[in-house]
Order: C-alpha cells, then structure tokens, then sequence
C-alpha cells in the first residue's frame, strides 16, 4: 500500500464523486427527447456537439451534488483557467424536487454572482436522473477557437434568501476540476459518443 501515488489517489476520489455509484462510462448514456450529442467524457461527464458554422456549443453535463439539495456547475472560462472569470451554469434541486438551472459570474473566489453570462447561451434547461443533475444549454463560443478552458464544481446547497452557492468542500477532487476542452477532439483523450 506504500506505493499508492498520489494520481491513484485523486483518479479513485474523482471517480468516487462524480461517477459515484454509477460507473457507465459516458459512451452508453443517452437522454430523453432525441436528444443526441457529438462527442463525449467521462470527467467532467460532458456530452457535446460544436457547430462551427453558427460558434456554438450545445452540451449536457452530469454530476451528482455533494448531497441532497445541492449544487453542480459547468463553466466557460473565457479569460482564464480556473475559478476567477469564469462563466457558469448551476443547477440544483428547488424544494418540490423540480431542478433549476441559473447562471452565476465567478467574479473571484470570494465573489460568485447571479447574472447573465459574458457571451450568448440558450434552451437551457435542467433535469434530474439516477442521483445525476443535467444542465443542457448552448452556449456561443468565440468565432475560429479550437478549445474553451472549461471548470466545473459540485456543492452542498444554495441560499435561498441570497441564492448565493454554499461552499464547496476543498478536497484535492474539487481543486483539479478544471481543463481545457476540444470542441472537435482528435486523438484518443475524448471518445465519440452515440447518444
Ligand atoms: C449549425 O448552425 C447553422 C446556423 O445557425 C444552422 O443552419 C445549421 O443547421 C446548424 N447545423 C447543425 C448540424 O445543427
Ligand atoms: C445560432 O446562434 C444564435 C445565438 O447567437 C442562436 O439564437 C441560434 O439559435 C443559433 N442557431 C442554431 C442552429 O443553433
Ligand atoms: C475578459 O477580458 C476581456 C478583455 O480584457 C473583457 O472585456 C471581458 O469583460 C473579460 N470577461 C470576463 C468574463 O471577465
Ligand atoms: C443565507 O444568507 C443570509 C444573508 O447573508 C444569512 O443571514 C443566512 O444565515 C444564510 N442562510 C444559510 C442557511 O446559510
């Protein structure tokens, strides 16, 4: 056991958060209403489809909150690579059940603001499946880029008289949650999803 590196470590963490105790690699997932994406991960678990001609991104992320009544977050970057700048989308449960999706400015770490993000983003939506929350939008990307910086998070709840995001915990699975994405991947870093 004295030669468990560190990696192992965090790879076993990440997956114990964000896969959870579904272990379907993202290939295999499929989603209701037709709805049908490119490409796809497994961390973050992001399904995509980038249309060059119209700059825009249309994605569906998956994560399972910290806990019950929790938050999970997908962002663009636009300016950055981690927290400060970024651009997010944040979905969480409201107390009937029915999930919600709203946008938030990551100002700095300390500052994270409900408001209209920097760049376009459209038919945004939320669902929750299996323990999963689902945010689906499209997003406009800048023209002619090849990669976004993408950072993604989960937490425990939101502030319903603020609706500011309670904190997420500073694990090293919540500090690595962050990386650049391939809108039209090549190689073997990213798998072609079918559904
Ligand atoms: C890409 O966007 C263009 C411009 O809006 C649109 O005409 C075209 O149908 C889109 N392509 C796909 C595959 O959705
Ligand atoms: C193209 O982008 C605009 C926003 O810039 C959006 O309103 C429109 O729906 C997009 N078209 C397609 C086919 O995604
Ligand atoms: C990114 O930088 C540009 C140029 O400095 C600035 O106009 C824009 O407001 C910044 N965007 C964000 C989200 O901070
Ligand atoms: C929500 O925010 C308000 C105002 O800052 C604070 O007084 C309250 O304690 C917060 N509620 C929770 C559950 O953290």
């Amino acid at each position: 056991m004295a030669s468990f590196s560190p990696l192992l470590l965090l790879i076993s963490l990440l997956a114990l958060l964000f896969a959870k105790c579904r272990a379907i690699p993202c290939s295999s997932q499929t989603f209701k209403n037709n709805r049908r994406y490119d490409y796809c991960t497994d961390i973050p678990i992001l399904h995509w489809t980038y249309n060059a001609s119209n700059s825009s991104l249309a994605v569906a992320f998956l994560a399972a909150p910290s806990k019950s009544g929790g938050w999970v977050a997908w962002a663009i970057n636009p300016n950055g690579t981690k927290m400060p700048g970024a651009q997010a989308l944040v979905a969480h449960t409201v107390d009937d059940g029915t999930p919600t999706v709203n946008t938030y400015n990551v100002i700095s770490y300390t500052s994270i603001v409900p408001g209209k993000l920097s760049f376009d983003v459209w038919d945004i939506s939320a669902e929750f499946s299996d323990g999963f929350l689902i945010i689906f939008a499209t997003v406009k990307v800048p023209e002619e880029v090849d990669t976004v910086n993408q950072v993604w998070q989960v937490g425990p709840g939101i502030n319903k008289t603020t609706g500011l995001l309670q904190k997420h915990e500073l694990l090293p699975v919540n500090l690595a949650t962050y990386g650049p994405l391939s809108l039209v991947p090549t190689g073997t870093t990213n798998t072609r999803g079918d559904g």
